[in-house]
């Protein structure tokens, strides 16, 4: 082996060297699964991404404000073309209130008279349904529920939702107004907003533990925000009320979710590392749970309120899409998930 290539070696096995240790850095200081290449990517969405609407046969309205605020942003976004030749992806728009049965019409609609359909059989298609499809037998529901990429309300009812596939709208919080704090000093291990469960398990093993405060509603805005912002970790029960996830994250107050089963239709799952912004317990281990706090709680825990927090831009919706909010990253989901149903014949961005 002559000098130069060896030493050619050298540099290489130091780049790899340094490249691997500047990722693992970078993975420890960042609430991103792929912390190097979301911002390239997400660059180049904001580029190049285009999106064809169907036009509705009737007047339609989406009945959750997710939904709504999504569609309005997609409908007044730079994504939208009128050129479906240079469409990355195609989005079907139908009534939250339409049965099944219709839905189905109106899929059958499309196919016949639009040809972009039967070339991938819905797969470089998209569409809104805040409870999601549950499984049909009808051919066109088929296609839909199994090639389209479905955005649903999280949570979504069980069997709703087919990970890696489908998406999530993160819910929108109670208010976006800042935050002005008032000097309370009162501080918490965990809190828990229950919203009226009061017969859960969770409830009952906890309401007497000093260092659980668990209400069923603060008395108004400012003292729930409060309450966010100085308690350690802020409960949730997935199946109940998960609303407030977001905003917990913002305020700093590690989300610890109660769950019997992994959850599968997290917001941004394929964005976020969830692991490292958020606590989830099985619900077998209640009476444990202040032990999995308390060990949590320290530098872990420091570590996983500055990654929430640095992650909560991702869950605000606004009026005006910002960079980065809710509108932006589903949008970004889409885009990346033009890849894996991207069909042959079209030339590639
Ligand atoms: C669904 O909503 C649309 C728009 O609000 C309305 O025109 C239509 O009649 C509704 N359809 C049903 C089946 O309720
Ligand atoms: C939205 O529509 C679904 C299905 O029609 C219904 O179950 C749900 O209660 C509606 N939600 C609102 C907020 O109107
Ligand atoms: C798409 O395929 C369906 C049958 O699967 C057919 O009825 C329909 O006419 C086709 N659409 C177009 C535009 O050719
Ligand atoms: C909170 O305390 C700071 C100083 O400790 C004071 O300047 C501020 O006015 C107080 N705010 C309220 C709302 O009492």
């Amino acid at each position: 082996m002559s000098t130069a290539s060896f030493s050619l070696l050298l540099c290489l096995s130091f780049f790899t060297y340094t490249n691997v240790h500047s990722k693992l850095l970078s993975q420890l200081t960042s609430p991103y699964l792929s912390p190097t290449t979301i911002i390239p990517h997400y660059q180049n969405m904001l580029e190049a991404f285009k999106i064809f609407i169907y036009t509705p046969d009737e007047a339609f309205t989406f009945n959750s404000s997710a939904e709504s605020l999504f569609y309005a942003s997609l409908q007044n976004s730079p994504f939208v073309t009128h050129d479906a030749e240079e469409a990355h992806l195609f989005f079907v728009p139908f009534s939250s209130n339409l049965s099944t049965r219709s839905i189905a019409r109106v899929i059958r609609r499309f196919k016949e008279t639009i040809p972009y359909w039967n070339r991938t059989l819905g797969a470089d298609h998209f569409y809104l349904s805040c409870a999601g499809l549950g499984y049909e037998s009808d051919r066109n529901l088929v296609e839909l529920k199994k090639n389209a990429v479905q955005i649903s309300c999280f949570p979504t009812p069980d069997g709703n939702f087919i990970p890696h596939k489908d998406i999530s709208l993160p819910p929108l919080a109670s208010s976006q107004a800042p935050y002005a704090p008032a000097n309370k000093t009162a501080s918490f291990l965990c809190y828990f907003r229950h919203g009226g469960i009061k017969e859960s398990i969770l409830v009952k093993e906890l309401v007497n533990d000093p260092d659980f405060l668990i209400e069923s509603q603060p008395s108004d805005l400012l003292t729930y925000k409060e309450r966010l912002a100085t308690s350690k970790f802020c409960l949730f029960e997935y199946g109940a009320d998960v609303s407030g996830i977001g905003e917990a994250l913002r305020f700093g107050c590690v989300p610890a979710v109660i769950t019997d089963h992994p959850i599968k239709d997290l917001p941004f799952m394929d964005v976020l590392r969830w692991q490292e912004i958020a606590v989830f317990v099985p619900l077998g281990v209640v009476k444990e749970l202040k032990h999995v706090l308390v060990r949590t709680y320290g530098d872990r825990h420091e570590q996983m309120r500055k990654l929430g927090v640095e992650a909560s831009k991702h869950f605000v919706w606004n009026e005006l899409p910002q960079p980065f909010d809710s509108f932006h990253t589903v949008m970004y989901q889409l885009w990346r998930r033009r890849y894996t149903i991207r069909y042959p014949r079209r030339s590639t961005v």
